[in-house]
């Protein structure tokens, strides 16, 4: 028994010696263990399926980038060089490409659930609007990732989104001019296209996921409508600090 107690302690040195230099340690250990409503509902898992589809595109993402060459020759060649040469190329960018349509149906899945649940309302209504950001960053990383495979269903989607672009009042033509960076879609196009891809949007979307959750913390999830404690009525008021012990 004594034995196996050193064991441990062995093992828990390195976390120890993080914890007491950091306290990295003891805030993950809040982030994780977070009292919630008992009444919570399978709907509520909501969020956390979207982050964990945001981390997958990231992910598999960061693995296309070792391969995929942004530039108007060899964008294609590259695509089929991934899907067709590569080790499980084909699968990490059906997970990216698929993924895709994925991460933006669960967002709207969740955000359909926030709204049915009254849980925007006072005091999350921050984590609404950073929710709705995330969905306009979102369809915005979707649309520039569909030029990268530089074929002719990207050429032409891209071209009819431009255009769409320019037509929104006041800022729609400089917002096209600026996407398409010259008279018409190029090499330009697609290195921009990339760049605000693969870096801009990702660590826009990551730091507001970052906001998000902390509000998510600092507010405690809400219960069901159909709950005792009504939405609305999260950890912060009294009452229902009681009761949630
Ligand atoms: C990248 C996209 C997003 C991620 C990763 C994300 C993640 C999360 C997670 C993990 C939670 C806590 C668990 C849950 O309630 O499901 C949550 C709660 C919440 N989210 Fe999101 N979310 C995203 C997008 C959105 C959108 C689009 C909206 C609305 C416009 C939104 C509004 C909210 C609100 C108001 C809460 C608090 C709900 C409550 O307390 O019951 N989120 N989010």
């Amino acid at each position: 028994m004594a034995n196996q107690r050193s064991k441990y302690e062995h093992l828990m040195y390195p976390i120890d010696w993080i914890e007491e230099r950091s306290g990295l340690v003891g805030g993950i250990k809040y982030f994780l263990f977070r009292k919630v409503p008992s009444d919570i509902n399978w709907f509520q898992t909501l969020g956390s399926a979207t982050l964990t589809a945001f981390l997958v595109q990231a992910t598999t993402g960061v693995m296309l980038a070792m391969y995929y060459k942004p530039d108007a020759k060899s964008a294609y060649p590259s695509i089929v060089h991934i899907t067709n040469d590569l080790f499980a190329g084909w699968l990490v960018r059906g997970m990216h490409r698929w993924g895709a349509s994925v991460f933006i149906i669960l967002m709207f899945m969740h955000m359909g659930r926030v709204f049915l649940f009254g849980a925007y309302k006072y005091p999350r209504e921050l984590t609404w609007i950073i929710g709705v950001i995330l969905v306009a960053l979102g369809l915005a990383e979707g649309f520039t990732g569909y030029l990268l495979p530089w074929d002719q269903t990207a050429y032409w989607a891209t071209t009819v989104g431009i255009s769409i672009n320019g037509t929104a009042p006041f800022l729609g033509p400089f917002i096209a001019q600026f996407l398409q960076g010259g008279e018409f879609i190029n090499n330009d196009t697609l290195s921009r296209f990339y760049a605000i891809h693969m870096l801009l949007l990702p660590a826009m979307i990551a730091g507001l996921i970052a906001l998000h959750l902390y509000l998510v913390i600092r507010l405690g999830v809400t219960s069901p409508p159909w709950s005792k404690d009504a939405a609305g009525s999260g950890p912060l008021d009294d009452e229902s600090e009681e009761k949630h012990g």
